[in-house]
């Protein structure tokens, strides 16, 4: 099976997304990305691993290097899902230029086939500078995790009809600047259906609406390893629990010289 591109993905809109949504997860490692690539249509190595797989206390701490380490392993570990590098606070923001040399070391380091910024009006031009050279871009509106100081929080977004007004624009500026699909996050309901109904570019929902042209959840959320996540998680599993149990046992075991046995020991000839 050939791997999806960033064509297929689009198209996957004017062929009736409503019908067929587009499944998207988070992926950091290599293995994870093994487990997840038969069910997804997009990995996201989401700067979401800043906090999941580091312990920082926000995304504006990832590094590039790290997003590269990461996207590398999850391109390696699957071979059908389009794969979507998060670019870190601080690669892009200050220019067309700057995100090109940024985004142009994810694509060449890691192998790959897109990128994804934050950002609306403010990242339009750089949107479009990236993608008329060859680096597909994802943007992401809404709840921008990155721009977490300037939001207050992390609550939903689109609540007053300025903010309304301005993530409507926002999807709308990124469309046109050239994004293949933009990543709708922790808005009210409405908006997430306005914005998938006025664009023709993909719109993949998190904590948005059943109604987006697809969605994507962090997989450690949805797996269940955190005991706080937001209200838009569904937990799909107890990993935690699972993970806890079998440290229990082990340590029981090993504690009790039970483990281990003559199965995991090796003898002379
Ligand atoms: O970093 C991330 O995991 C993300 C998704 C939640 C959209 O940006
Ligand atoms: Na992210």
């Amino acid at each position: 099976m050939r791997r999806l591109t960033v064509p297929a993905i689009r198209g996957r809109k004017a062929d009736g997304a409503t019908r067929d949504p587009l499944v998207m997860l988070t992926a950091y490692t290599a293995r994870q990305a093994q487990l997840l690539d038969e069910h997804c249509d997009i990995l996201l190595v989401g700067d979401s691993l800043g906090q999941v797989i580091y312990g920082l206390p926000s995304t504006l701490q990832v590094t590039l290097d790290m997003m590269i380490a990461h996207g590398a392993a999850v391109v390696r570990g699957s071979y059908h899902s389009l794969v979507v590098v998060d670019m870190p606070f601080g690669t892009y923001e200050g220019g067309p230029a700057k995100a090109f040399e940024s985004a142009s070391r994810i694509m060449a380091e890691t192998g790959c086939a897109a990128v994804k910024l934050e950002g609306g009006e403010a990242m339009a031009e750089t949107i479009a500078f990236l993608s008329q050279r060859g680096i597909p871009v994802m943007a992401h509106v809404g709840l921008t995790p990155q721009a977490v100081n300037s939001l207050g929080g992390y609550g939903a977004r689109g609540r007053s009809q300025q903010e309304h007004d301005k993530i409507i624009a926002d999807g709308k500026a990124v469309q046109d600047a050239g994004a293949f699909a933009v990543v709708a996050e922790g808005v009210i309901e409405p908006i997430a259906v306005a914005l998938t109904g006025s664009l023709e570019i993909p719109v993949i929902g998190i904590g948005a609406s059943a109604r987006c042209d697809g969605q994507v959840l962090v997989t450690e959320d949805m797996l269940g390893m955190f005991e706080r996540v937001p209200r838009f998680v569904k937990r799909y599993e107890d990993l935690a629990g699972v993970i806890s149990k079998a440290a229990g046992t082990y340590a029981a075991e090993v504690r009790a010289r039970e483990f281990p046995t003559a199965d995991q020991t090796y003898q002379p000839k």
